[in-house]
């Protein structure tokens, strides 16, 4: 295992930037054909004149983004766009097991209600993530957890939100599937290590006794095509189904990595969102940005071009399937969770501060202002059907 990875899993992080660095995501890496042809759309020169959250309102849609409390409350304009913008929003870390049971049976809520009350105020959705995770968590707290300790922690957050006129839906377990076959004990459900089908069984259920008026969805990444992590995490929705409890969603977090060097499993992905359909278990977008890694192109006008293709490709195949919430890990580039030295992808960029610039994942840049990604979701939006 390389140094990188051993930091990042002391540091209780194994992350997609970690599983990057160990090149393990490298075939999730997907490949656009940027071969410039003149009939790709130019996303640069679109004008929107419509709010992103109006458009996806139009086709009976969602679109939202994660947000953060400090920045909610620092940061008027970005409080304005998030409002404009956005139909639903997740909290980064508000809802995490560290921010809301920091010590065993004592709850706080205070970040995570102030943007209950943003949301409330502006007419928002709120997505709960997430009540089970390996990272995000007390030290306190041992993974997996004792089935009381899971007990205690659901009745304390989900009854807190239980009669919540925004918060509509939950992560009930977030990245329980392993990176790799080498990471699991469980050949045939791919679990993280130490965790059992049942425990998760009895998490879903437990939490369908607290509250069952939301909207359950088993989370993951690396889930974007016909891989060895889909087909197990599959495998595991169809385990909770047949096991009876209530799971109405599977969050696919999208954290996209494109280049000219991978290929885009459009294939696979379409039969990952199909096998979804067909569990009646719906795919949902919870965690979408898109990096661009090396070779990069040679400005970020052309980098912003591939982002917005990406997007707008990504999008299409989603929307074909019915796919009706979408979102971003983030809406602007100031505060991507990418360009934190611990979550940066690959060699590429970590030791290269200079390519930090080329790290524009979202919708709008630095300065609140739309990009070409903003234009190519709108226009996937528009042209849904
Ligand atoms: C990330 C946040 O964006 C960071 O600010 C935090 O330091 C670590 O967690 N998958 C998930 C999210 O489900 O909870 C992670 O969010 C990103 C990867």
């Amino acid at each position: 295992m390389s140094c990188r990875r051993k930091f990042l899993k002391r540091a209780g992080y194994t992350t997609v930037s970690a599983l990057l660095a160990t090149g393990f995501l490298q075939k999730y890496k997907q490949k656009e054909d940027y071969s410039t042809n003149a009939d790709r759309e130019n996303y640069a020169s679109a004008n929107v004149t419509s709010s992103l959250r109006q458009l996806a309102a139009a086709k009976g849609k969602r679109y939202g983004a994660a947000i953060s409390s400090d920045f909610l409350l620092k940061e008027k304009d970005y409080a304005n766009l998030i409002a404009r913008e956005c139909s639903i929003v997740t909290p980064n870390g508000e809802l995490k097991w560290n921010a809301t049971e920091p010590q065993p049976g004592q709850f706080t809520f205070e970040s995570a209600d102030a943007i209950a009350d943003f949301c409330q105020k502006h007419n928002i959705d709120m997505h709960g993530h997430t009540l089970f995770w390996h990272m995000g968590k007390p030290d306190w707290l041992p993974y997996p957890p004792t089935l009381k300790m899971i007990e205690q922690h659901v009745k304390g957050v989900m009854g807190h939100y239980r009669n919540s006129k925004v918060l509509k839906s939950w992560d009930i377990a977030n990245e329980i599937i392993a990176d790799n076959e080498k990471e699991t004990d469980n050949a045939t459900y791919g679990l993280r290590k130490g965790l059992k089908p049942e425990l998760i069984r009895d998490l879903f259920l437990i939490a369908a006794s607290v509250d069952n008026s939301k909207k359950f969805y088993l989370n993951d990444f690396g889930i974007e095509g016909a891989t060895w992590k889909s087909e197990h995490f599959l495998k595991m929705v169809e385990y909770l189904k047949n096991s009876g409890v209530k799971i109405d969603g599977a969050g696919i977090q999208s954290h996209l990595w494109f280049s000219t060097a991978y290929s885009f499993d459009e294939k696979g992905f379409n039969s990952v969102l199909e096998r979804l359909n067909d569990l009646e278990v719906k795919p949902i977008i919870t965690e979408l940005d898109i990096i661009i890694d090396a070779p990069l192109p040679d400005s970020i006008e052309k980098l912003d071009q591939m982002v917005a293709d990406s997007y707008k490709r990504y999008l299409d195949l989603c929307f074909a399937a019915k796919v009706d919430t979408v979102i971003t890990w983030g809406l602007t580039d100031r505060h991507t969770w990418i360009r934190h030295p611990d979550w940066m992808p690959g060699k590429t960029f970590r030791d290269n501060p200079n390519l930090w610039k080329f790290l524009r994942p979202l919708p709008f840049d630095e300065n609140f202002q739309p990009k070409p990604a903003h234009n190519a979701i709108a226009q996937a939006f528009e042209q849904a059907s």
